[in-house]
């Protein structure tokens, strides 16, 4: 429309006045003429439903090489009425950092602020948010073999969402998530202003850890604490299907798994597979992948004690190193730590996550009715995982950071469904039964509200109004991803975002006076 081309124009025009001087600005804009256009779209997409010829595209990427680059780009979208959106990684689980419904929009995609400076002596780390966690793994192990950090398994995922909305990971029963790590950060705000942890506030810095930093402004980068760890890890991945026992294993695991040694994290996927015992027939496979901060003979004793149930033997167990287990966890044992460092992720699919909190086991006949049930899901690929919370995690109070999963958490539940095939009619089946399934699990999940992980960001929860935001149409997914902290979130937002600037489907509303 000739609105958006105005707006287009003298967002364009804004930014040359800003740097009347160099042509540097010109360098990191790419508009649709562009050749470098797509390219640069598409780099860090990894979700195939958010490349179609309908998914809306931005009228201009920015890629700052400078902070002064990212304040203009702020100022220039405000003076001309564009909307942004902001990306690290680009893992979002709904395409928030690239696709916007509200046009024009631009993305200020911080690919190029990704530099990592680890400091042993204290051990600390600034991390930018454009660095990804397999960057921030390889860059701390070149330099200490007994620091490490707690974040997510996937190596491309970016710093700067995941690090805004949470940050599972396989040690976090040990040193909790990302956001109990974090010790400062740097953000522009919607004046511009480069804010640090003293300047900004406890309560902004208490919203970006873990109420997504997409409300707030631009998270630049991050100061972390580096964890201690023993030279020596051991991994091990243990399978049962339903002919093997799963059904008691799983069900014994609901009581052992947020219980057992901190260092010890058994991780716990399902999986439909066919029957070796049965030709023709499906199964339920349970895989126990899992993370040892010690050896292998102290882990096999942790075991005996605790869950013999799985029956683990020595030659399950491989010891190692703790980065050699990051490429482990991420299926890359045998690589080099080197390709870490690749941004871009495999080849894409479409996909759809959602998410559930356990806070009482599941009974036996549940869980044979979950299996029946989802033996009988008619989805291309689909896996269940279950995340054991308990340790650092639950000692933490509800209210220190916005994620408010703590005590009383047994475990979390990740559905994955993945198909392959284009179009709407497999994207309307796969979104239904999706939604199917998970309406199917209320039941066995928690209750009032029935909580969700931020990170694994769900639209099917509720959005706001275009360009509006009501606090009680934002409570009712607010209450799920953050609890009693949804209220706060509200409050701070107010204070330094009044005119709902940073925004999106699920940003934090801004409501002064309701709250
Ligand atoms: P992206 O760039 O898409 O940003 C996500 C959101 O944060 C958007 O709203 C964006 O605008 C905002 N944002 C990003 N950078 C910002 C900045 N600098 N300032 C302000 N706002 C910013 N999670 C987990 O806890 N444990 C795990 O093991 C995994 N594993 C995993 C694997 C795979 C394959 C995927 C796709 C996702 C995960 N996740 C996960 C979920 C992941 O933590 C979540 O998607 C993060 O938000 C991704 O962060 P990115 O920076 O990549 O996303």
């Amino acid at each position: 429309s000739s609105i958006s081309a105005d707006s287009h124009e003298d967002f364009l025009h804004c930014l040359s006045l800003q740097f009347p001087n160099s042509n540097s600005i010109s360098k990191v804009i790419y508009t649709r003429h562009n050749s470098s256009y797509s390219s640069v779209l598409e780099s860090s997409i990894r979700n195939l439903r958010f490349t179609t010829p309908e998914t809306p595209k931005p009228l201009v990427i920015v890629t700052p090489l400078q902070e002064a680059q990212i304040q203009a780009a702020i100022y220039c979208s405000k003076q001309s009425g564009m909307h942004i959106r902001v990306r690290s990684g680009g893992h979002d689980y709904e395409g928030l950092s690239y696709v916007s419904h509200e046009n024009p929009f631009v993305i200020i995609d911080l690919v190029n602020f990704r530099s990592i400076t680890i400091d042993t002596e204290s051990s600390t780390a600034w991390v930018q948010s454009g660095a990804t966690l397999g960057q921030l793994y390889y860059t701390i192990a070149q330099k200490s073999k007994t620091l490490a950090f707690t974040a997510g398994v996937c190596p491309t995922v970016g710093i700067g969402g995941h690090f805004s909305g949470g940050g599972y990971g396989m040690m976090s029963r040990k040193f909790g998530i990302a956001v109990d790590n974090i010790i400062d950060a740097r953000l522009i705000d919607v004046n511009g202003r480069i804010l640090d942890r003293k300047t900004m506030g406890e309560d902004l810095f208490w919203a970006i850890r873990g109420g997504g930093g997409a409300s707030f402004g631009v998270i630049l980068e991050w100061k972390i604490k580096l964890l201690a760890i023993p030279e020596t890890v051991t991994v091990f991945t243990v399978n049962r299907t339903l002919e093997q026992n799963a059904t008691k294993v799983v069900h014994r695991w609901q009581y052992v798994a947020d219980k057992i040694d901190e260092n010890l994290l058994l991780r716990l996927f399902l999986r439909r597979v066919n029957s070796s015992t049965q030709p023709g027939k499906v199964t339920v496979q349970a895989s126990f992948v899992s993370l040892y901060l010690g050896g292998v003979d102290r882990l096999l004793q942790v075991m005996q004690e605790s869950f013999p149930e799985l029956g683990l033997a020595k030659e399950d167990c491989i010891e190692m190193s703790w980065i050699e287990s990051i490429l482990y966890f991420a299926g890359f044992s045998g690589e080099s730590p080197d390709i870490l460092l690749n941004r871009t992720s495999s080849q894409g699919a479409y996909f759809k996550g959602k998410s559930d909190f356990v806070t009482e086991p599941i009974s036996e006949k549940g869980l044979n009715t979950i299996w029946e049930s989802y033996k009988n899901l008619k989805v291309d690929f689909s896996e269940i995982l279950f995340s054991p919370y308990g340790g650092r995690i639950s000692e933490i109070s509800e209210s220190e950071t916005p994620f408010p999963h703590r005590s009383g958490t047994i475990y979390n539940i990740h559905y994955a469904v993945v198909w392959a095939e284009e179009g709407k009619a497999a994207l309307n089946r796969h979104m239904t039964l999706t939604r199917w399934f998970y309406s199917f699990m209320a039941p066995y999940v928690s209750k009032s509200p029935r909580a969700a992980y931020l990170n694994y960001r769900d639209l099917d929860l509720g959005v706001n109004n275009k360009g509006n935001t009501s606090y009680t149409q934002a409570s009712i997914w607010g209450l799920k991803y953050y609890g009693n902290n949804f209220k706060r979130l509200v409050h701070v937002k107010s204070m330094v975002d009044p005119g709902n600037f940073f925004r999106n489907e699920q940003t934090i509303p801004n409501c002064v006076g309701t709250v």
